[in-house]
């Protein structure tokens, strides 16, 4: 295996971070509000992830005040570049709680692996706050401590990507099936509308894409199947409400979507579900997705 990849998949395997990974979710779950503010923190008012736009802030403020420390070192005069370096290293501080928070709102969810890998990504990001914190107070060593600080968060930054990109931490789950059911060109024929269940969700299929796909009396409605969130099976879930208001909340963590236009009502999904089109003719069921909603 690539070396990079193995040094950042070795947190991922690390089973002694169990018992702390298990306290730092039920601590999430019981000082985390629910609802909206939980909503908030995971982005979904946004429909954007919170916690990776967040992490802008203290990364771009760390990074500028490692620009301005080079500077003070080579270029003359320099020394008057330490008092804005040490205000942006006060505004890194003042950014890291925020941003912690969001990625704690969404760490709650994520499976063993991805919570290992985790703690040690915010391992470090705490390191490096604490060495940004101590270089507000501490004189001639400030330029030091701070780009300490900066590395550190590098490499916790970088951490936090493989998290996202080889884990699958937060990126949307049900982006491929537009795609994978044809692009939503034409109507697709799912199966004969008297082998659905009345009022329970079943899944169908448009070539690999699965849909979710509730039949009541004679009207049939459907999402596509594939959480957005960590890619739960929707047809698992359960049904309320009635017509446009009709949703399905997913069965792993609760994220709850209307299949009128996809929106996510509640839950950790922050990415609202491509929705599907229906028709019955002749007894059959049509359906096509319409696409991711914009
Ligand atoms: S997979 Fe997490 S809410 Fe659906």
């Amino acid at each position: 295996m690539p070396f990079l990849s193995s040094l950042f998949d070795a947190p991922s395997r690390w089973t002694k971070l169990d018992p702390l990974a298990s306290r730092a979710g039920a601590t999430a779950d019981r000082l985390l509000p629910g609802g909206r503010v939980r909503g908030l923190l995971h982005g979904r008012p946004a429909g954007h992830p919170l916690h990776p736009a967040m992490a802008m802030l203290p990364v771009g403020t760390s990074v500028s005040a490692l620009l301005l420390d080079v500077a003070a070192v080579l270029v003359p005069g320099g020394a008057a570049l330490g008092a804005p370096a040490r205000g942006l290293a006060a505004a890194s501080v003042a950014t890291v709680a925020p941003t912690a928070l969001a990625g704690w709102a969404d760490y709650v969810d994520l499976h063993r692996d991805q919570q290992r890998t985790a703690i040690v990504h915010a391992a470090g990001n705490a390191v490096a706050a604490t060495l940004w914190t101590a270089s507000l107070f501490a004189g001639r060593r400030a330029r030091l401590l701070r780009t300490a600080g900066t590395l550190v968060a590098g490499g916790a930054g970088a951490l936090g990507g493989h998290l996202a990109y080889r884990w699958a931490a937060g990126p949307n789950h049900a982006e491929h099936l537009f795609h994978l059911a044809g692009g939503g060109e034409e109507f697709s024929d799912v199966g004969p509308l008297d082998d659905l269940p009345e009022g329970r969700p079943a899944q169908r299929r448009i070539g690999d894409a699965p849909l979710c796909v509730l039949r009541r009396g004679g009207s049939v409605m459907a999402i596509t199947d594939t959480c957005t969130h960590l890619g739960g099976p929707l047809h698992e879930g359960e049904v309320k409400g009635t017509g446009e208001g009709t949703t399905i909340t997913c069965p792993w963590h609760g994220s709850e979507f209307r299949f009128s236009d996809g929106e996510v009502l509640d839950g950790p999904a922050s990415t609202p579900q491509p929705t599907v089109e229906t028709r019955v003719a002749d007894g059959r069921v049509l359906a096509r997705v319409v696409g991711p909603p914009r």
